[in-house]
């Protein structure tokens, strides 16, 4: 078959797989090929378990894997092959060096860029996915403007807004779609080009185009400002605690302001996640570096309060236990940073799971999809840790249930049961305010929601 448009996509991650999957099944007529270094990677997308759940995502792999999406290990070929290249490697915080623990490690993206120049023989669009710091198709530019043969390239930036767990849903109907370009005449056709794919499934009106910085600048600063909401709410949850407020009653009154809006006010145990840490570091790096430290130190805020919300989880664990948890059993329910992904990547599970463990408390996860993940993140730490995928055997014996991931599971689990087989006085700390917790309590449990008045039984005792 002879295909219209012939699209690589170099990085075959949580983003390249499922972006790639979307623009193939949405658009039949064109080759879509995924590349990547990780060859287990490009064996897992080829085989029945994808190495990313979405949901959603398996039944588009399965309508056009090897029809017109294809996962190859040749990256030169696919290179010197194709016209359009998007370029969604990873791009995590930089540990070494200048700008270590901050700025953005440029290193596989920098290599790829290297790559294309190496084994292009014709013009190419190349398409910035991966979230990066302004100016860096500057750079893409200048490593691609010493190409020697009688062909050129065109940068455009085209960041990615879709959010793990609803992944299929997001990249199928977004907000919107971002185009960064040069508006040079070659600039403004390369755009066009891109903005024809889109087209395909997204509303016009939905397809925005932009300066390339504005674009690059844009993505980050997105994170930003969702992070600095979820921040802001859970810098209330402690105000609330102390103030016997609920922090969901608050969320929900402030949120019906039209000008706030109602999303991404949910407390909790923090954000997690690969980006919105990594992303407003680099905000914070690039903010410095253009001599701002004053709008930097704003940003970096957002990132101590995160912090201070997981310790506080912790230590709130720690002081309703009577200030030991040498010996007790915590069940950990939910490791995935989210619900909906088994993906760990800055999970708050990791830093509560580690702050338990230095306390000596022997730690049961139960994750229906993140259970790998967390036997890798916790490769390194002593001390007492079981992998459970059924919350019920997880839970059993307990002295404690910490709820760091939202699951819709854990709104349906028979809370009485669980209690029946665990240590009493049994505790539940929701660190995602997702169980009932007026009926947790009349269960038994002594209930630590979060940004609410706890339940304890304790207390209702010494008041009577
Ligand atoms: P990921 O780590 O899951 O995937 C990146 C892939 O790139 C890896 O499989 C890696 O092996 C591959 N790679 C690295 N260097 C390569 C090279 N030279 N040639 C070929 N392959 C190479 O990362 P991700 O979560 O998909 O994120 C990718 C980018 O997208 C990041 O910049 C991230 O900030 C951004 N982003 C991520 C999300 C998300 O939900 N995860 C959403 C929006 C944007
Ligand atoms: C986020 C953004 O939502 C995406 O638009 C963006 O493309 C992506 O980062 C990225 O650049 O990687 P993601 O991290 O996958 O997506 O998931 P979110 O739904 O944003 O959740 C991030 C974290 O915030 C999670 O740990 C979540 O539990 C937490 N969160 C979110 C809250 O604690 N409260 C909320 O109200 C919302």
């Amino acid at each position: 078959m002879k295909f219209r448009k012939k699209i690589l996509c170099i990085g075959a991650g949580y983003v390249g797989g499922p972006s790639m999957a979307m623009i193939a099944y949405k658009c039949p007529d064109y080759r879509v090929t995924v590349v990547d270094i990780n060859h287990e990677r490009i064996d897992a997308w080829n085989s029945a378990e994808l190495p990313v759940y979405e949901p959603g995502l398996e039944e588009i792999v399965k309508k056009t894997r090897g029809k017109n999406l294809f996962f190859v290990k040749d990256i030169e070929n696919q290179i010197s092959e194709n016209d359009i290249i998007f370029v969604s490697v990873n791009t995590p915080t930089k540990m070494f060096g200048t700008g270590a623990g901050m700025a953005a490690d440029l290193q596989y993206w920098e290599k790829t860029a290297r790559q294309i120049l190496q084994y292009s023989q014709s013009s190419k669009i190349v398409i910035e996915k991966s979230t990066l710091p302004v100016k860096t198709a500057l750079a893409m530019e200048r490593i691609l403007g010493s190409a020697k043969g009688n062909f050129t390239f065109e940068v455009l930036s085209n960041p990615e807004f879709m959010a793990e767990g609803t992944a299929i849903s997001d990249l199928e109907n977004p907000d919107r779609i971002l185009i960064g370009s040069r508006e040079t005449k070659s600039g403004l056709k390369a755009r066009a080009e891109l903005v024809e794919i889109y087209a395909r499934w997204i509303p016009e009106e939905k397809i925005i185009t932009s300066n390339i910085w504005s674009s690059e600048l844009s993505k980050l600063v997105a994170n930003a400002f969702l992070a600095q909401r979820v921040s802001s709410i859970n810098s209330i949850s402690a105000l609330c605690e102390k103030a016997d407020a609920d922090v969901t009653q608050v969320a929900k009154a402030v949120g019906m302001d039209s000008r706030i809006g109602g999303k991404f006010l949910n407390a909790g145990v923090g954000f997690g996640g690969s980006c919105f840490k990594k992303d407003i570091l680099n905000l914070v790096y690039l903010c410095n570096f253009y001599g701002l430290p004053e709008v930097a130190s704003y940003w970096e805020s957002v990132v101590k309060i995160n912090e201070y919300q997981q310790e506080r989880f912790v230590t709130n664990i720690i002081a309703s236990m009577f200030n030991t948890l040498a010996g007790k059993k915590i069940c950990i329910m939910g490791f995935a940073f989210k619900g909906n992904t088994g993906d760990t990547r800055e999970s708050p599970a990791i830093y509560i799971t580690r702050r338990l463990l230095e306390e000596r408390a022997e730690v049961i996860i139960s994750d229906p999809q993140a259970l790998k993940n967390a036997a890798l993140d916790l490769a390194a730490e002593k001390g007492s840790i079981t992998y459970r995928e059924d919350p019920y055997l997880a839970a059993a014996s307990c002295h404690a249930l910490a709820i760091l991931t939202d699951w819709d599971l854990y709104r349906k689990l028979d809370y009485k049961k669980i209690y029946k087989t665990m240590v009493k006085p049994a505790f539940l700390f929701d660190g995602r305010n997702i169980t009932d917790h007026k009926k947790c309590f009349a269960i038994g449990f002594n209930v630590y929601p979060t940004g609410k008045p706890p339940l304890s039984h304790f207390k209702s005792r010494q008041e009577s």
